[in-house]
């Protein structure tokens, strides 16, 4: 991508952010949004303000899944952008933090030591997320709580949400911020994203030939 779009993506992304939690003034720098990034337009220091805020989306990912948490706790993708399973409220706790429960199951995006994601009914501290907006402009959500071993031969070790091309989650220790299966674009509940969207038509496209 051209630094030009990728300056005009960033803008978007830092408008969107700005319109969506009608936060007025902010001077987080585009550095400090990539690298603690709570919510769009929060730098760390100002977060506060924007807690308990409640987005309602739809989480999608670039295997062109819709995540969704069915009642009996499945977590799995759906194809149908109406799907009332895969309408969520996301909410930050915290900077950097959002729990994320399905509005019509009720139960709480989760994932357990085993590194599987489910819907949990109770709120415990295996549903926090950490939500990155990576460099390639899709979020990432790694959980908070696992793996407890958080480094291995020095790196550090990080459990990705993911919905691979069969439409299941991946387990937490086979997860990559940079498999696809991994990339998320938060969109309003209408089911459109404010976010990049001629880069979302690009990779719609390549989500036929793509490998996770
Ligand atoms: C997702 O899980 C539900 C059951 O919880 C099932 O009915 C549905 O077919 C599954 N969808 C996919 C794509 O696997």
């Amino acid at each position: 991508m051209g630094a030009e779009v990728r300056l005009l993506a960033l803008l978007l992304t830092v408008l969107g952010g700005y319109l969506d939690l009608i936060v007025s003034t902010t001077t987080a720098s585009a550095r400090v949004e990539r690298s603690v990034p709570p919510i769009h337009g929060a730098s760390n220091n100002d977060w506060g303000h924007l807690q308990g805020v409640v987005r309602l989306r739809r989480l999608f990912c670039r295997t062109r899944f819709h995540l969704q948490i069915n009642a009996d706790g499945k977590v799995n993708g759906t194809r149908d952008d109406t799907a009332p399973n895969a309408l969520l409220e996301m909410k930050a706790v915290d900077a950097g933090i959002v729990i994320i429960k399905g509005v019509k199951s009720g139960l709480y995006l989760a994932m357990n030591k085993r590194g599987k994601v489910y819907g949990s009914k109770k709120l415990r501290d295996n549903c926090k997320w950490y939500e990155i907006i990576e460099d390639n402009n899709f979020n990432t959500y790694s959980s908070v709580q696992h793996p407890k071993k958080r480094h291995r031969k020095g790196k550090e070790v990080k459990w990705f949400l993911s919905i691979a091309k069969n439409g299941r989650p991946r387990r937490g220790k086979k997860t990559k911020n940079t498999q696809r299966s991994a990339h998320f674009l938060p969109r309003h509940k209408s089911g459109r994203s404010r976010r990049r969207r001629d880069g979302m038509s690009r990779a719609q496209k390549r989500g036929k030939k793509q490998k996770n």
